[in-house]
């Protein structure tokens, strides 16, 4: 029998728990098949056949709660993705100053690295710092190699400029060259637990808050306005909106903010 036919309301529930706690992604009820089938992959790695075991497993041994954590995320990403907010700051930064960018749930590095690769092409000076919640997605993101399909919506110029193509059997990949990486730290980070020591002149959250309910998404916004500047930049994805929320924001473009001051 699949693992999916055993798991019942009461383990849903635990688990469901577990994931809003340590993440504050809300697997609820309509996300049940999502959570099961995340589930049953961790479990077919491990080798556990009941879902009591597994949940006996994450209670007992920290990096496969970790495990199990990451496996819950939807990572989901691509280069150049919503770029109307990169092009927006490569018109409104400032070329004189080193900027400190944040992409605050990076996903596998596609976002960050398309701001880089931007910046650099407009002679811009920045530090990107990439996160997420994530460390097989971190560990891409270091890594910086990606399948051709990621890459469909970069322009030919900036693809020859800083990427390496692949060869052999990775002709269908391309690499990020160690000029663009060098720009760009991947570290963990918590939305949910974490508060930074830094201010940042940009933040980048992006198509993650979709996924938390409205105090976690408060949460979220409270503590990633306290890291951003007086005047700094904050972006949400297109599809998301700060509605709802009390913020310090002015909106200045469709899921694009700046802090007064
Ligand atoms: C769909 S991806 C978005 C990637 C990128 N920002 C974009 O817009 O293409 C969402 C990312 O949020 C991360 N995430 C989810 N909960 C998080 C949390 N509590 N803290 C940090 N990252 C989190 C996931 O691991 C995932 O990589």
């Amino acid at each position: 029998m699949l693992p999916e036919t055993k798991i019942n309301a009461a383990q849903h529930q635990k688990l469901s728990r577990i994931v809003y706690k340590e993440s504050g992604i809300v697997l609820d009820e309509k996300k049940r098949n999502l959570l099961v089938a995340r589930i049953a992959k961790r479990m077919r790695l491990t080798g556990i056949s009941t879902v009591s075991d597994y949940i006996r497993r994450i209670s007992n041994s920290q990096d496969e709660f970790n495990e199990f954590i990451d496996a819950t995320t939807t990572n989901h990403t691509f280069f150049f993705r919503e770029n109307k907010h990169c092009e927006y700051l490569i018109k409104t930064l400032d070329r004189k100053k080193t900027l400190k960018i944040w992409s605050a749930a990076s996903s596998s590095g596609e976002e960050a690295y398309s701001i880089a690769v931007q910046l650099l092409a407009n002679s811009f000076s920045f530090n990107i710092y990439a996160s997420d919640v994530s460390s097989s997605m971190l560990k891409k993101g270091k890594k910086g190699v990606y399948s051709i399909e990621r890459i469909q919506k970069v322009p030919h110029p900036i693809l020859h400029t800083y990427f390496q193509k692949g060869t052999g059997q990775w002709r269908n990949h391309v690499k990020v060259k160690p000029e663009v990486q060098q720009f760009v730290t991947f570290e963990k980070f918590n939305l949910l637990k974490g508060k930074s020591s830094d201010q940042f002149d940009v933040i980048f959250c992006r198509n993650v808050m979709i996924y938390f309910d409205t105090p976690t998404r408060q949460k979220v916004v409270d503590n990633l306005c306290e890291a951003l500047k007086p005047g700094g930049y904050f972006f949400v994805g297109m599809s998301e909106n700060l509605h709802g929320l009390e913020h310090k924001l002015s909106l200045i473009l469709p899921s694009a903010y700046q802090k007064k001051g």
